[in-house]
């Protein structure tokens, strides 16, 4: 499978949570990275990939534009 392209997620608050999850028949969390404050992951999708959740206060770079994540108030 072709790879794609790169997202980047900057944290802007501690423990923000990058979350992967499988890509086939069932989708479950398969990893997840904590990232403190000013932290970045460069990261894509694969053929284990499928999509990704981002829990807490990021700015995530992506080929659709720049989403902004909101921590909990
Ligand atoms: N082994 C995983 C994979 O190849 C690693 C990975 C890629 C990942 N992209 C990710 C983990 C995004 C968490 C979030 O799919």
């Amino acid at each position: 499978m072709a790879q794609s392209e790169y997202i980047v997620i900057k944290a802007a608050e501690d423990g923000v949570n990058v979350i992967g999850l499988t890509r086939g028949t069932d989708t479950k969390f398969h990893h997840s990275e904590k990232l403190d404050r000013g932290e970045v992951m460069i990261a894509q999708f694969t053929e284990h990939t499928s999509a990704m959740k981002i829990r807490g206060k990021a700015e995530i770079h992506t080929a659709y534009g720049l989403i902004e994540s909101e921590g909990k108030k």
